[in-house]
């Protein structure tokens, strides 16, 4: 069980025109893991990148990769993420009606799996996939873009995952909504890891604000 609080920059929010610097910055203050947000236009309106920008990542950083697939069919383009250089795939139990063969897969090429939920999809949902992933992902706000209001009723999600984590391996991840305010009670509640998106790369000192996160 991993009760470390790691903070985990999400790159939907970086400079993408200084990206280099930006995860320089970040790894500098302290990050060892780094979020990453693969959008489609389907699954959510919005569209991000796919494996090659992944690749171009990897090339420029030794942080753990979590992409997190906000993407329909995901179970096509898990081995393109692999092979990219992504150390946990994160696949939404919304975006496929059985996601047992995709963990096994993800896990069998040698992938840390992971299971996200959207805020309106009820905790009880993951129960079925929770000796088969290693990261679940709580979405604390509507999958699709960066910089939206922290939705409270994640908080016990979290809870219940971090009471009925037995002697599961999993980690518990909560996404959106992050930041100086509210990252106290996402740690309080039981979260192993926090993503933080606009919550860390809005401010102008990235490393600054990563260790103000920290210390929050
Ligand atoms: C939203 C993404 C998040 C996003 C969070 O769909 O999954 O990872 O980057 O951004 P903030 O921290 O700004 O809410
Ligand atoms: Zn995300």
């Amino acid at each position: 069980m991993n009760k470390s609080r790691i903070i985990s920059p999400s790159l939907l929010s970086a400079d993408f025109s200084r990206l280099e610097k930006d995860i320089r910055d970040v790894e500098q203050a302290g990050a060892t893991r780094l979020h990453l947000d693969v959008m489609d236009g389907h699954f959510v309106p919005n569209i991000t990148f796919g494996p090659f920008i992944v690749k171009a990542i990897r090339k420029l950083t030794n942080c753990i990769l979590d992409c997190h697939l906000m993407i329909l069919n995901p179970d096509k383009y898990i081995e393109a993420f692999i092979d990219a250089g992504a150390n946990t795939v994160i696949l939404h139990i919304e975006a496929h009606e059985d996601l047992t063969t995709e963990f096994t897969k993800i896990r069998k090429l040698g992938c840390s799996a992971g299971i996200s939920l959207n805020p309106d999809t009820p905790i009880k949902a993951v129960e079925p996939y929770l000796d088969l992933i290693d990261h679940v992902l709580v979405m604390s706000v509507h999958p699709g873009f960066g910089g939206q209001k922290f939705i409270k009723s994640a908080l016990q999600k979290i809870e219940y995952l971090a009471e009925n984590r037995k002697n599961r391996n999993f980690v518990i991840s909560v996404d959106g909504g992050v930041n100086i305010e509210t990252i106290a009670d996402v740690f309080q509640s039981g979260t192993d890891i926090a993503v933080v998106g606009s919550g860390l790369f809005s401010a102008d000192n990235r490393s600054q604000q990563y260790r103000d996160l920290r210390n929050a």
